[in-house]
């Protein structure tokens, strides 16, 4: 049976992850290869990152373009990259100005500094205190775990960054508190991933924008695994009628190139200026290339009503499972972020998976997590659809 294996002390790794034991070595597509040369159709898109596939041409021509010219410069500079790459942003979204960063955690720092800079030098008064909810992930920094709403990603971290409360998930009763408290900011997912793909609630959020708006709290979304297309429009929170303060970025925006960023509304943007807030290598025009590259192709190809037509292909698939095996209990999620919850065992399924040439991921113990490339076709997911049937089958089988 193939099991996730903890670096041995030898390795000069710090064990920080449980690797699957494959080493990766090439990609295109849907499809990577191991050092074996055994090729695997991801539906995991490195976590949600390689949104367009593996080495996309369109991203691959402009980052070799780069490549020639200019690979960094300071933020001391105008970045054309990085200027083009903001004006998209902001037309493609409620947004009006954008900071960008290096990865998620970072992209959620940044939300954090501003909601408490929005607080004390704009509002200049009441609780520069962030709230987030029961099951979320905002990232490991010192800053997000404190934010995450799992204890066990603040395991043994103490003490925390003060300044965080945590309410209950799709809880309309609990928003209450919010009048209450008047905190700076609430950071939410509109589908928690790591939580276990838990789609946030119509009405829920609903309350929840109006209570921001009630009383000046700002509304963060984090759409570090939701955005870039992901979840079938560039941004989850389009699909629920609100216009967030700020929208936390990262992960699909580089197609595996590393970069964040946040985008804010005026409001918000005008509490940092010069001085506030900074990141050498944040935008730098390699990395913005990139984004650039990949932004372009979700807006101007038909990548979004691919995977808008792939979701429902892959709800049909997998409803098709659910009726037939009933450790299936539930499926969760929106566009190409798919969730299978489980009575138990999602990460024996998942090793099965990969003894038959298939990567997809766990969110928690009891569900599978399923993150096609947006491009993905119907053949691709009918070979997935076998795949996850045979490691069903060999998991029920007790092989
Ligand atoms: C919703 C969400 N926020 C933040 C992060 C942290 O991003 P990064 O790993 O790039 O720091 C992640 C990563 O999985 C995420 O899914």
């Amino acid at each position: 049976m193939t099991t996730t294996q903890p670096l041995s002390l030898t390795s000069p790794l710090m064990s920080t992850y449980s690797r699957f034991p494959v080493t990766l070595v090439k990609g295109k597509g849907s499809y990577v290869w191991d050092d074996q040369g055994v090729k695997y159709l991801d539906f995991t898109s490195g976590i949600a990152t390689c949104n367009l596939g593996h080495v996309p041409d369109a991203v691959k021509q402009k980052v070799e373009e780069q490549l020639q010219n200019l690979w960094h410069c300071s933020n001391l500079y105008h970045i054309p990259n990085q200027e083009q790459l903001a004006a998209l942003l902001t037309a493609n979204s409620c947004g009006d100005q954008v900071f960008f960063c290096n990865s998620g955690a970072e992209a959620n720092e940044a939300a954090i500094k501003l909601a408490r800079r929005y607080a004390n030098k704009v509002k200049g008064s009441g609780s520069s205190e962030v709230v987030t909810f029961t099951q979320s992930f905002h990232g490991r920094t010192l800053a997000t775990l404190s934010a995450t709403g799992q204890e066990k990603i603040q395991h043994g971290f103490a003490p925390l960054m003060p300044g965080f409360s945590y309410l209950p998930f799709n809880d309309i009763q609990a928003l209450d508190q919010l009048a209450v408290r008047k905190p700076a900011a609430v950071l939410l997912e509109m589908i928690q991933g790591e939580g276990g793909v838990i789609p946030a609630e119509q009405e829920w959020v609903n309350e929840l924008a109006q209570v921001c708006q009630e009383n000046d709290i700002l509304l963060m979304v984090d759409e570090i695994q939701t955005g870039m297309g992901r979840t079938g429009t560039l941004f989850a929170y389009q699909q629920y009628g609100i216009e967030p303060d700020v929208i936390s970025i990262a992960k699909g925006l580089g197609s595996g190139f590393p970069i964040g960023a946040i985008i804010a509304k005026e409001k918000a943007a005008k509490a940092f200026e010069p001085g506030s807030h900074g990141s050498t290598f944040g935008g730098n025009p390699l990395a913005t290339a990139a984004g650039l590259a990949t932004i372009t192709y979700l807006l101007d190809s038909n990548v979004l009503d691919n995977a808008k037509k792939m979701s429902e292909y892959l709800d049909v698939q997998l409803q098709s499972l659910k009726e037939k095996y009933t450790v299936i209990k539930e499926i969760r999620g929106k566009g190409l972020l798919k969730g299978l919850v489980l009575e138990s065992g999602a990460l024996e399924i998942v090793q099965k998976a990969i003894g038959n040439q298939l990567l997809i991921l766990t969110a928690g113990p009891n569900v599978v997590r399923i993150l096609p490339p947006l491009p993905v076709t119907k053949a691709e997911i009918d070979e997935f659809t076998i795949a996850l049937e045979k490691s069903i089958q060999s998991t029920e089988k007790g092989e």
